[in-house]
């Protein structure tokens, strides 16, 4: 399988990413969920935001590599009626838009009372916005919205690649789990 994107064809480096950060993204969701309902008696109650945290500033390097990773290469052509095309542009771009966000309300809970982010131990990413109160609970709260929000795009993004897949018959999932073409019935158009 080639290695970058063609015009037709996501490279093996695209591939991996997108699935990878998909259950990566999925995985935090639930994380997040299952870590705001612990009390003080549980044991996972100081190791799951710890984790939702370094996992987070993760997710977002390999967004930034992601990002730049799309930049250098070609995008392949969105497959379906103009329409399709637009809309599934817009959703891609809206995905990369909230995952930022995402991290960014995040980043501005954690750092709400001006200490920098412990990762995993290992060193500190600093808080380059002075403390400021309330923040933490406005920041709470647009953090939930946008989880939310990304969650029912990510739904959509889903549906969407299911009706290519088995209305339109087109090659828009196959190519996104590196299948190649078999020219029985599959529509490149
Ligand atoms: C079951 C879940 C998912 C399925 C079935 C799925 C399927 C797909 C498919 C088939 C494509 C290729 C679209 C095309 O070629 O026109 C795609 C692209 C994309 N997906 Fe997903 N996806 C899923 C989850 C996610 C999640 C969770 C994210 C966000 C982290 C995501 C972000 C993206 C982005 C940003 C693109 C555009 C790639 C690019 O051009 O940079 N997807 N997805
Ligand atoms: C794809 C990335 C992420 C997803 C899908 C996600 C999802 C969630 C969800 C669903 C919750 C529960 C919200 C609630 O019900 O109140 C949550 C809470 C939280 N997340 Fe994330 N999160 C992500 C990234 C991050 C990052 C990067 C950070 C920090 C740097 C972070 C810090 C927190 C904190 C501190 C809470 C607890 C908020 C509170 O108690 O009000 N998250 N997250």
């Amino acid at each position: 399988m080639q290695f970058k994107n063609s015009k037709q064809q996501y490279g093996w480096v695209s591939i991996v990413m997108h699935w990878l950060m998909a259950i990566i993204v999925f995985g935090m969701f639930g994380l997040g969920l299952y870590m705001v309902d612990l009390t003080y008696m549980d044991d996972w109650y100081k190791k799951a935001p710890d984790l939702h945290i370094g996992v987070g500033m993760l997710l977002l390097g390999a967004l930034l590599i992601r990002l730049c990773w799309r930049i250098v290469n070609e995008v392949p052509v969105i497959l379906g009626s103009k329409v399709e095309q637009k809309a599934g542009l817009w959703v891609h771009r809206l995905h990369y838009v909230l995952m930022f966000l995402l991290m960014l309300s995040g980043y501005l809970i954690i750092t709400a009372h001006g200490r920098g982010i412990d990762f995993f131990g290992w060193f500190e990413v600093p808080a380059i916005f002075p403390a400021e109160k309330g923040r933490e609970a406005v920041a709470g709260d647009i953090h939930r919205y946008l989880a939310w929000a990304f969650m029912g795009f990510v739904a959509l993004h889903a549906a969407a690649a299911f009706k290519h897949h088995f209305i339109n018959k087109d090659r828009t999932l196959t190519r996104m789990l590196g299948i190649k073409p078999d020219h029985k019935g599959e529509k490149d158009e």
